[in-house]
């Protein structure tokens, strides 16, 4: 047997529940893809500054409503040195700008296809309504084209409506087309969108310049400085030789020796990463988790690494206050890879607020309450594509009815290691392989990180909202490669 038969067996057999669900170490640090090397000569680490995205300004306001209008066309971005990466953006920037929102205040973002190729926008993290959430096949086509025209096509451009009635939250967009996620988020087609309410802003947290979205990414770039991608050889996953944060290749930024809120999102195709601080603070413990996916914890988790999946989201604070002035402090992916440097300066804030012992109030869901409970099997055929209950992803084809209001559980068993996201609510992690949440399964989540033979047990609710919504792997290779499933709620 090979591994990937090895695998498979296991994998069936726990997803069966015939054995435990086993982890063998080898497979569990490895990572889920292949790297595809670079033919451009790789950038010098820790040369250029951290790009932050700018905050968009909305077109117009009203009573209830702002509406932001984004144009997506291909730019040329200075990525490498002395060379142009063209790049699919939205408004001209890698990340897009970044969208910030009320929560209960209504947002439109109309999007502009200028692209060569039909998009669709999903807001992951958005409890939106399923006309808004970006299913694969409701495309925008692009401007001026008569090529496109089913009955889910807009011509030009869409305007996707956001009620936002939920907590604040570090949510990012991305393009969700069917079968061309994974190079349409590679050339560039990701943003942050950032959602505020009054229960956060009341808290002693750091603001302004002193919180900063932090998009990671790995690339992989062409001789002429394009992006290299391909999936041939690499449907496990495609693994890029170059990190970059928000856009820009190890970059560094300039601290004070203060608090720093860090919103991390692994916007990668396929990578995961484990991200420390190198050195670490006297005392260790310097990433304290303040939110997941779905905004607060309830209470700081304190960490000296976070494992961070595609699509995850880690929300962290740092105190740059434990370090003396002049150290260069960097954030490392395991002991091999940077990710970015951070350089203290010599600059005090006195009397920084400490971050509250208690951050939200402690609600979830009780699983004695929980009316149905499904399995998802996430495993490979045998003819190479990614499956979800032995099925290929097809649109129209949902895989379970929730019930709006009632509360589910859902198991998800893997072969392989599969971040798997569900849209439309978040959801806590009630079990992993048959023991307690992981140390990184805290608070309210969307995506969750199951290892290779892997069991992870969550609980969610659906509401408001009925229709087709998506249950999916993140990494966009097996997406594209048809590991999704629509769900309709009624
Ligand atoms: Cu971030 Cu359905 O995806
Ligand atoms: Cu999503
Ligand atoms: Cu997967």
């Amino acid at each position: 047997m090979n591994r990937r038969t090895v695998l498979r067996a296991g994998g069936a057999l726990a997803a069966a529940g015939v054995i435990a669900p086993f982890a063998p170490r080898l497979l569990a640090e490895g990572q889920p893809g292949t790297l595809l090397p670079s033919t451009a000569p790789r950038p010098p680490a820790f040369r250029v500054p951290l790009p932050v995205p700018p905050v968009l300004v909305p077109a117009r306001t009203d009573a209830t409503t702002d509406y932001y209008e984004i144009t997506q066309h291909v730019t040329g971005l200075p990525i490498l040195p002395g060379l142009q990466t063209e790049a699919w953006t939205y408004g001209g920037s890698w990340p897009g700008p970044t969208v910030a929102s009320r929560s209960g205040r209504r947002t439109v973002v109309r999007h502009r296809n200028e692209l060569p190729e039909p998009v669709v926008v999903h807001l992951h993290g958005g409890h939106t309504p399923a006309d808004s959430d970006g299913y694969p096949i409701d495309l925008i086509a692009p401007m001026g084209s008569a090529r496109y025209r089913a009955r889910d096509v807009a011509t030009g451009y869409r305007d996707y409506g956001y009620p936002l009635d939920q907590r604040a939250a570090t949510l990012w967009y991305h393009d969700h087309a069917m079968g061309r996620t994974g190079p349409n988020v590679y050339r560039g087609l990701a943003g942050f969108h950032l959602v505020h309410d009054d229960e956060e802003d009341a808290l002693s947290l750091p603001r302004g310049d002193h919180d900063l979205p932090l998009m990671i990414t790995d690339r992989s770039f062409n001789e002429d400085g394009s992006f290299r991608y391909r999936t041939a050889g690499h449907m496990n996953g495609v693994l890029g030789d170059v990190v970059l944060v928000n856009g820009a290749p190890w970059p560094v930024h300039p601290v004070d020796r203060a608090q720093y809120r860090l919103r991390l999102l692994n916007a990668s195709n396929a990578r995961r990463y484990r991200l420390h601080l190198d050195p670490q603070p006297p005392g260790g413990n310097a990433l304290v988790q303040i939110g997941s996916d779905g905004g607060l914890l309830a209470r700081p988790v304190a960490h000296d690494a976070v494992d961070i999946a595609p699509a995850e989201r880690f929300d962290v604070v740092v105190d740059f206050g434990r370090y003396p002035a002049g150290t260069r402090v960097r954030l490392r992916n395991g002991s091999r890879q940077e990710v970015m440097r951070f350089d203290v300066g010599g600059t005090n804030r006195a009397d920084e607020p400490r971050i509250p012992a208690v951050l939200t109030e402690d609600r979830t869901l009780d699983p004695r309450r929980a009316v149905t409970r499904r399995t998802f099997v996430f495993r490979q055929n045998l003819n190479g594509t990614w499956t979800i209950n032995n099925q290929e992803y097809r649109p129209g084809r949902p895989l379970a009815r929730p019930r709006l209001g009632t509360t589910e559980i859902w198991r998800f068993v893997t072969d392989f290691h599969h971040p798997v996201h569900v849209h439309l609510d978040p959801f806590r992690v009630l079990s992993r392989d048959g023991r307690s949440p992981g140390p990184y399964d805290a608070g309210w989540k969307d995506t969750v990180d199951v290892r290779p033979a892997g069991a992870v047990e969550i609980i969610t609710r659906f509401t408001d909202y009925p229709g087709r919504f998506m249950l999916h792997c993140h990494n966009l290779e097996h997406e594209d490669m048809a590991m999704m499933a629509d769900f309709e709620t009624g």
